[in-house]
């Protein structure tokens, strides 16, 4: 049975993931913060602060064998928080999808050296590749970052028959969308997707379980965004 350690899992596409891969056969290691994550076969909950290096550590220690990290878990962006400075707007932003990203990769390689396989897949965004409203700067700096971090480290996990990929989403049809993004907006960005409509969550778990099982792709940001993104 393949391992996987899938952060924030607790809701939105995290939570798709852990269903998608555990019907897979997986066992599912869900990451969470602030809320409880659900188990859809066998797995276990891994709860933890991933900006923390301490707390990255004490979850690695629940991890007995590794196969596929997903980076997945983020700071929200949409809404901004009119109290946060332009200081703390922009570590939010960075901390969970940067940071955490870097440590949970570093923590994933080590088991994953010593078994000389395995594979990372980081949930970026197209916003890594367009340029950003000002409130969304930041998050976009944090999802470029996890495209250099991507083929650093899968540069360095090659000999090791580690691969390492990015995945690159537009919008996603998560429980949440209609609650984060007001209507009127919501509406343009829908015109302006060439398929016209957001990613259904199980698109772009299909899109991360090509990254996971094709066995001779890495170091590629791969752009599931119903053309928002064209290459
Ligand atoms: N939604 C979209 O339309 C869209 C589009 C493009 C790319 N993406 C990318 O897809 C991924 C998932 O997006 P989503 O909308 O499903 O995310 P989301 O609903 O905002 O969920 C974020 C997850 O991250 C976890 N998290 C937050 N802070 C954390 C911390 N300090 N330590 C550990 N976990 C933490 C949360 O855990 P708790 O809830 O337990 O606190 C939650 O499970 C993200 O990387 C995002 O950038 C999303």
């Amino acid at each position: 049975m393949k391992h996987v350690f899938i952060t924030g899992a607790s809701q939105g596409l995290g939570l798709a993931l852990s269903q998608y891969f555990s019907e897979r056969g997986y066992f599912v290691y869900a990451g969470c913060f602030s809320k409880d994550a659900e188990l859809f076969g066998p797995g276990k909950v891994l709860r933890g602060d991933l900006s923390d290096e301490q707390c990255v550590a004490s979850v690695f220690s629940g991890i007995e064998t590794l196969d596929l990290l997903i980076n997945n878990a983020r700071f929200c962006p949409s809404p901004r928080d009119p109290e946060c400075s332009e200081s703390e707007w922009w570590d939010k932003n960075l901390v969970v999808s940067l940071k955490g990203t870097y440590l949970c990769s570093l923590a994933a390689m080590k088991l994953m050296k010593t078994r000389r396989q395995g594979a990372i897949i980081n949930i970026s965004s197209i916003r890594a590749r367009v340029a950003n409203d000002a409130a969304r700067i930041p998050y976009g700096a944090a999802k470029a970052g996890q495209l250099n971090l991507t083929v650093s480290f899968a540069a360095e996990g090659a000999p090791y028959n580690i691969r390492v990929n990015a995945l690159l989403p537009g919008v996603i049809e998560t429980e949440n969308l209609n609650a984060r993004v007001p209507p009127e907006r919501l509406a343009e960005v829908m015109r302006n997707i060439p398929l016209g409509r957001a990613a259904r969550m199980e698109e772009i778990c299909h899109a991360a379980f090509f990254l996971a099982e094709n066995t001779y792709t890495t170091g590629i940001a791969l752009n599931c965004s119903g053309g928002l993104l064209m290459d």
